[in-house]
């Protein structure tokens, strides 16, 4: 079941795929989401605080007949930062204007867009951590001052042009709020951090998104399927695609705990949600590294990924159920991460120490008490 890396080989070439269990969104996912997004923040499931939050600043700002302060998401894949965006625009009755990062290469990009905006309309900037340097600065302006200067001619020649934009809102999402130069964090009046969500919460994304699909969930089924999903809704909603799929061909059309967990199965989802790129990191972690540390960019490398796909998609989700932690000299594999792949550690391995941090082992890790034995071969390791 597990089999172990030799080498790099395997996995240098080929970019890893997509699959069930990836917090990325896929072409299919793409399709579905707008049918299962929430439109109000009332049916926005979770992120209890964030909501609360969210809906003050924009009642406040409702009441004072203005647009809302301009609003930072920071959060990783698929927990609901897009979505929240177009609640924000529909809450406030606004037009909302979508843009994205890699879209501003140019200044002027930005100058096109926000020279075009209508009074209070919502400006969503995906990915903003992206964005071209001086289209920042032209940013800072415009969300500071509602204005653009607009450049003309060029070399010693050239003037600015300031021009008067109408006040709008500003929501960016990044998966990476890190990277953000702290001028821009500064200038959001309030940043929303999306956190993953309880297997409670899952549920009930899960049946309200079976709900509208039509399909007849049973209450374990979607437990089962809230359990793997990575607390991350965007995987709930694909497993339950996944679930229904094989429930209409292969079984009575009913989603089931059994036919939940053959179909999980078939896709290769293990009891705790692990898809592929999370086990190739933990078995080059263990093969190769003898459980760590070792470097962000050496661990991508071994796995054939990019450090950020390592950083952004995986690795929240490992630390966060307690399999890896971050120490300062590199990740470590945590020994609930050995137990997991039904390995033992050498005697030298590196957690023993203290080494791997007061953190690594996140002890409110979502579904580790039921996941010791789900994910099969863990019980090996004891004698
Ligand atoms: N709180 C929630 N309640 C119900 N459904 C949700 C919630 N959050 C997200 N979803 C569902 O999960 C899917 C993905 O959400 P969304 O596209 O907003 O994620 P994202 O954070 O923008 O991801 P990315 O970083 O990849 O852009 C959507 O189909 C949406 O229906
Ligand atoms: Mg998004």
């Amino acid at each position: 079941m597990h089999e172990p890396y030799e080498s790099g080989e395997a996995h240098g070439a080929a970019p890893y795929e997509r699959e069930a269990v990836s917090s990325d969104a896929s072409l299919d996912d793409r399709q579905v989401e707008g049918a299962l997004r929430p439109r109000a923040l009332d049916e926005f499931v979770g992120q209890e605080r964030v909501r609360e939050q969210l809906s003050l600043v924009l009642d406040s700002a409702r009441r004072r007949n203005r647009a809302p302060d301009h609003i930072l998401m920071s959060g990783g894949p698929g927990l609901g930062k897009t979505t929240l965006a177009m609640i924000i625009a529909a809450e406030m009755g606004a037009p909302l204007r979508i843009t994205s990062g890699p879209a501003i290469e140019r200044s002027g990009d930005l100058a096109a867009v926000l020279s075009t905006l209508q009074e209070g309309e919502v400006l969503f900037l995906d990915e903003i951590h992206r964005m071209a340097r001086p289209a920042e600065e032209m940013l800072y302006v415009a969300m500071e001052d509602y204005r653009v200067d607009v450049v003309v001619g060029k070399g010693p020649g050239a003037t600015a042009i300031p021009l008067e934009i109408a006040p709008f809102t500003l929501v960016g999402a990044t998966t990476r709020a890190g990277m953000l130069p702290a001028p821009l964090r500064d200038r959001f009046g309030f940043t929303a951090h999306m956190d993953f969500y309880s297997p409670d919460e899952l549920e009930l994304i899960l049946h309200r998104s079976a709900g509208l699909l039509g399909a007849p969930l049973a209450e374990d089924a979607a437990r089962e399927i809230a359990g793997r999903s990575r607390g991350t809704p965007r995987i709930a909603n694909r497993l339950l695609r996944r679930v229904r799929d094989y429930a209409e061909v292969r079984g009575d059309g009913q989603l089931s705990l059994r036919t939940a967990r053959a179909a999980l199965e078939l896709y290769e989802v293990d009891g705790l949600g692990l898809d592929r790129l999370d086990r190739a990191i933990l078995d080059v972690l263990m093969h190769r590294f003898r459980g760590g540390p070792v470097g962000l960019s050496t661990l991508a490398v071994s796995v054939g990924e990019e450090a950020e796909t390592v950083e952004v998609v995986a690795e929240p989700f490992l630390v966060r159920s307690g399999f890896l932690a971050r120490t300062p000299r590199g990740r470590v594999a945590t020994p609930q991460a050995w137990a997991h792949m039904g390995l033992t550690p050498p005697p030298d391995a590196a957690f023993g120490a203290g080494s791997a941090g007061p953190a690594s082992a996140g002890a409110s890790a979502p579904g580790t008490a039921a996941g010791a034995g789900a994910g099969g071969g863990a019980s090996g390791t004891t004698p």
